[in-house]
């Protein structure tokens, strides 16, 4: 399968190593492109990659691809997918689907009405120790949920190497939120209504900074969703996602250092649920980074069996629902129904 991925930035770099990896699976490097031609080219020399654009609607126009990878900013997102709808191409897309609710809908609408498959690129789900972690749930070791914290509190610079965050004017719930709103479904399930609070604790930040949000699931089962890029604890887990979730008749947790404590039947075991370094991969990011590949070769093994991956665009409207839930839910101070569920 032939790819070609748009935006040569940050984070595309784990695209790049991951579909680089996956070479093993057939997967071909075709093209790559950035409005910066050094980036652009950079991406083009370091990956073996044998030809760069500046512009994606001439790539488009040029290369015989089966898929993009759009590793652009938000606001790029809904150009960029007609782009490749007008091409016919299926479609891998960076999380947000958009800035807001009515251009995240449109992404989707465009995809379906094009035929081509969109699937979100939802990694968090898909780091090592959420997985391990859904796995001790689906098992039914403590039995069925009922309650759960999912939280991603830190500290540690993440405007070095993403500056744009200080100006964005809905930051910690659509930015990184949004992967804490897409755990909570994948573990306990879709939600009936939303609450939240939203502080900005830094003023350099333009947007909120910090997140409390509390979700009442269809199940039955509570989660509190947390979320700041201002917490002052030490140590600081950044970029670990902690869980701990309450069943009725046992708890799991992932800790700091990603250790894992299952009590199930009365007993409780301790595991290490951290994630491998890869050889591109280091600290602290690691955990992170595998999951950009993993979350590839699970698109692509989708798509061969000819099923859906979990994250599609239909699917992932469901989490930024969330989103727009918790944002509503905070400017109102009351709980909201999200649109869809
Ligand atoms: N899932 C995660 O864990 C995670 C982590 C970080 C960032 N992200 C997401 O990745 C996306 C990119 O973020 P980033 O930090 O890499 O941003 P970035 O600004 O570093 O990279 C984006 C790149 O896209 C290029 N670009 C902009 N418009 C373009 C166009 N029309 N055609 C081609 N290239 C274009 C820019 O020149 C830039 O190099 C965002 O959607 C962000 O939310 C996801």
């Amino acid at each position: 399968m032939r790819v070609a991925v748009i935006g040569c930035g940050f984070f595309a770099q784990n695209h790049l190593n991951g579909w680089r990896d996956l070479a093993a699976e057939g997967i071909e490097l075709a093209a790559v492109c950035d409005i910066d031609p050094k980036k652009a080219e950079t991406a083009a020399k370091t990956f073996g990659v044998p030809r760069f654009y500046t512009e994606a609607g001439a790539m488009l126009a040029e290369e015989q691809i089966d898929f993009v990878d759009i590793v652009t900013q938000m606001d790029t997102h809904l150009e960029m997918v007609k782009l490749a709808c007008a091409k016919g191409v299926d479609i891998i897309l960076q999380k947000p689907l958009a800035p807001e609710w009515s251009a995240a809908r449109e992404v989707v609408d465009t995809a379906r009405k094009a035929g081509v498959r969109l699937t979100i690129h939802e990694n968090f789900r898909y780091q090592s120790p959420m997985r391990k972690l859904k796995s001790v749930l689906d098992s039914g070791a403590i039995g069925k949920p009922t309650w759960a914290r999912i939280a991603f509190r830190t500290g540690y610079d993440i405007y070095a190497v993403q500056p744009y965050l200080h100006q964005a004017k809905r930051f910690a719930i659509l930015d990184v939120g949004i992967h804490m709103l897409d755990l909570a479904r994948f573990f306990l399930g879709e939600v009936e209504r939303v609450s939240c609070e939203a502080q900005c604790r830094n003023p350099e930040n333009v947007g909120e900074d910090t997140a409390t949000i509390l979700m009442r699931h269809r199940s039955g089962a509570v989660s509190v969703v947390e979320v700041t890029m201002e917490a002052r604890i030490d140590p600081d887990p950044f970029p670990e996602t902690l869980v701990t979730i309450e069943g009725d008749h046992g708890a799991a947790s992932v800790g700091p250092g990603l250790a894992a404590r299952i009590t199930s039947g009365g007993q409780t075991r301790a595991e290490d649920f951290g994630s491998p370094l890869l050889s591109w991969t280091s600290q602290p990011w690691h955990t992170v980074q595998e999951s950009v590949l993993r979350t590839e070769e699970a698109i692509i093994r989708a798509w061969r069996a000819g099923k859906d991956p979990e994250s599609t665009g239909d699917d992932n409207l469901k989490t930024y629902a969330l989103v727009e839930a918790a944002y509503e839910a905070a400017r109102e101070g009351r709980a909201i129904v999200p649109a869809v569920n």
